[in-house]
């Protein structure tokens, strides 16, 4: 898609408002990486969660918050997101944002290396979003599936590795790691997949087997 159609999508299905666009301008003025989600794939997260009815989703990988505040939104004022987050920085960050966002009460942050955390976590979530370190994918995509309930949904951001994954040359760790999650997605028998082509790829998956 090239840029003026992106620009086109996300102005129509998934403008900005001003708590995102903050959350942006924190990230950028503290010289952090702009590694968040775009607009539009936070907009499809947001649309798959409410399609499904979720009421909990656990996120792996916080960043400044951007993609909780995506998800947090698509949930009952009942219901509750876990976000898992090594960087006591970006925790911090990431709990301005929700406080920001007025939903501080739908949303935790756990603060801790994910497969520390992960074994803690009670089975049962309604989704799962692994957006974090890229060489440990096999172990998150694990855990997340024996987190997910059945008929939940399985969310994998950067399934293309900015094109890596297809670059023969790259055998880096982060690559393969998201090459096996993108394999065990795609031919796990507990699981029926797809991919999608927004941004930087979306695995999108749901339980349908323990
Ligand atoms: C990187 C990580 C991400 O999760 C992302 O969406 C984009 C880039 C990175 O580590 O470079
Ligand atoms: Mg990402």
């Amino acid at each position: 898609m090239n840029e003026a159609l992106a620009r086109y999508c996300i102005e129509l299905f998934a403008p900005e408002d001003a708590v995102l666009a903050g959350i942006e301008a924190r990230q950028t003025a503290l010289g952090l990486p702009a590694i968040n989600i775009s607009a539009d794939e936070g907009k499809l997260l947001h649309v798959l969660l409410r399609a499904i009815g979720a009421r909990t989703v656990l996120e792996i990988g916080a960043l400044a918050g951007y993609s909780g505040v995506w998800l947090a939104r698509a949930l009952p004022s009942d219901g509750l997101l876990t976000t898992v987050e090594r960087d006591p920085r970006h925790a911090a960050l990431a709990r301005t944002a929700f406080a920001e966002a007025g939903l501080a009460r739908t949303t935790r942050v756990i603060e801790g290396a994910a497969l520390d955390v992960l074994p803690t976590l009670q089975p049962g979530f309604d989704a799962v979003f692994v957006d974090a370190d890229k060489e440990p994918l096999a172990q998150y995509f694990e855990w997340s599936v024996r987190l997910l309930r059945t008929g939940g949904l399985l969310l994998f951001d950067n399934a293309f590795r900015h094109d890596r994954v297809v670059d023969p040359t790259d055998q880096t760790a982060e690559t393969e790691g998201v090459r096996t999650f993108n394999r065990l997605a795609a031919t796990d028998p507990r699981l029926v997949s797809s991919i999608v082509p927004i941004r930087d790829g979306l695995v999108v998956a749901v339980k349908t087997g323990a």
